[in-house]
């Protein structure tokens, strides 16, 4: 099975998670391709595509957007899963909403599951203009990351996706036999 691990950042916390969650995926068997969103060229022959953002002033970045606009049609063909990584608050609570634009992404795309992961910033990282932001809001700085939680919902993906191939194996395999137990050709008539 093939997947594709797609993910926009912007100070590269993000894309950390995307390529453990690659990373998890091919331990499992699955051979899983790491690209930053606006790399991608295409997803086709992909089975399975992980979507993750990181979240700015309420939205995904426009990468993720931009490839969402490009491939959606195609990713309501896949087994599609989508992230969003963003609060600095430790533990994140678990009723923190995906933005309303991932929320859209959801339903027209229809994905499968969804997770909104705890961030990481630096403030030294920042722009003066995010940095005042960032404290107006009263955002800490500081790694929320849960490596755990990102461990826990790649097992449960992969656990899916490969599940799904082996019942659809089983499915072709069963229709191939009931196939092959009627008559090859059709009798000579007298
Ligand atoms: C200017 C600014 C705005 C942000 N807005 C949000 C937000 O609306 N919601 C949220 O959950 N996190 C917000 N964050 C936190 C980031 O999403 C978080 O730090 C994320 O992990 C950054 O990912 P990246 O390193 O991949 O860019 C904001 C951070 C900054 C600096």
């Amino acid at each position: 099975m093939r997947a594709l691990i797609a993910v926009a950042s912007k100070h590269g916390s993000t894309s950390e998670m995307g390529r453990r969650i690659a990373a998890n995926l091919r331990h499992s068997g699955i051979e899983a391709t790491f690209c930053l969103a606006e790399q991608v060229k295409s997803i086709q022959g992909y089975e399975l595509v992980v979507l993750g953002s990181a979240v700015y002033a309420n939205k995904m970045l426009p990468a993720m957007t931009a490839l969402v606009y490009r491939w959606g049609d195609q990713l309501a063909a896949c087994r599609t899963y989508l992230f969003c990584s963003g609060p600095l608050d430790a533990p994140v609570p678990g009723n923190v909403p995906l933005p309303p634009d991932a929320r859209a992404l959801m339903r027209l795309s229809g994905v499968k599951d969804s997770r909104m992961f705890g961030g990481a910033m630096a403030l030294d990282r920042l722009r003066p203009s995010e940095r005042a932001l960032m404290r107006i809001w009263g955002s800490k700085s500081g790694d929320y990351r849960d490596w755990a939680e990102v461990d826990a919902w790649s097992a449960q993906i992969a656990s899916q996706a490969l599940g799904q191939a082996r019942d659809e194996a089983a499915g072709d395999g069963a229709r191939d036999e009931a196939a092959g137990d009627g008559p090859d050709e059709t009798p000579p008539t007298a």
